[in-house]
């Protein structure tokens, strides 16, 4: 498995670093025998896997159910999990409980959190317990609310100017690495070239030290909207439903199942059976 240090000299080498995410016990399989570098167990899925049409509803509860079902596909990849929406705003020790479980119970090789403001404490916190923590920062999903919609961050100087000390703020408090998500190519380059801790991109152009990309995006197994950011390499939400459809006629038209998926009774069983 690879862990900080690789990350750190990929960054170094210019090596990209690849990561997807994952919820459950075969899309995380697929990503280790893809060669991914970093699973990521988001809080996407209350929105990819769980209908909901924000992040902000998803529970430590659930993040541990997937957590654990990822980890047991993808043994041999660094797992990072989110922290869940306020489950590392009440209080330090509040948080450090809860991080605690998602590697303890769950099985995560580190956790993400996002935002910079009222949260570096808590990263450094994390990382004196010996809980890898990597940030996300530009567009954070859990304050949707609060930032007035899924919109790109940082495009004027201001924004971006803060973006970048928020930057050099997480990777003071500890971080491992920061997610970038929905900012500006040229801002993503700049706080790559000023941290020496990883960067992975989302919606961030291409200059950031690694790419991540959510599952259902990237294999076509969403329904509805489609970010810009996203590449689809596969239309698997299509498939399974051309799948389903045959089989809905199959079994209309009694066209399955066939004999040769059916068992059957030995000769003399059935005599006996009927006298
Ligand atoms: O939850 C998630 O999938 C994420 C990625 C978009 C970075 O946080
Ligand atoms: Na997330």
């Amino acid at each position: 498995m690879k862990t900080r240090m690789d990350f750190m000299r990929m960054k170094q080498k210019g090596e990209p670093i690849s990561m997807v995410t994952a919820y459950d016990y075969p899309s995380a399989i697929q990503a280790e025998q893809a060669g991914i570098d970093m699973i990521l167990v988001g809080d996407s899925l209350g929105m990819v896997v769980l209908g909901y049409d924000s992040t902000i509803p998803v529970t430590m509860d659930d993040m541990l159910h997937h957590t654990k079902a990822v980890k047991r596909g993808a043994k041999n990849t660094f797992v990072v999990t989110d922290m869940p929406f306020m489950s590392y705003h009440l209080s330090k020790v509040d948080s450090l409980k809860n991080a605690a479980r998602l590697m303890q119970e769950g099985g995560a090789d580190a956790v993400k959190v996002e935002g910079a403001d009222g949260v570096t404490e808590i990263i450094t916190a994390l990382t004196h317990g010996g809980i890898p923590v990597i940030s996300h920062l530009g567009l954070t999903p859990q304050s949707v609310h609060v930032l007035g919609g899924y919109k790109v961050q940082g495009k004027d100087a201001e924004a971006a100017r803060k973006l970048i000390e928020d930057a050099k703020k997480c990777q003071d408090a500890g971080a491992i690495a920061i997610v970038l998500e929905c900012v500006p190519q040229q801002l993503a380059e700049e706080i790559s070239n000023q941290l020496v801790i990883p960067t992975i991109g989302i919606g961030a152009g291409r200059q950031t030290d690694g790419q991540v990309l959510v599952y259902h995006d990237l294999i076509g197994y969403g329904s509805g909207h489609v970010a810009k950011f996203v590449k689809q390499y596969a239309s698997v939400a299509e498939t399974a439903e051309t799948a389903i459809r045959q089989y809905n006629l199959d079994v209309k038209n009694r066209d399955f199942p066939e004999e040769k998926h059916s068992f059957n009774m030995k000769e003399e069983e059935l005599h006996s059976l009927y006298g």
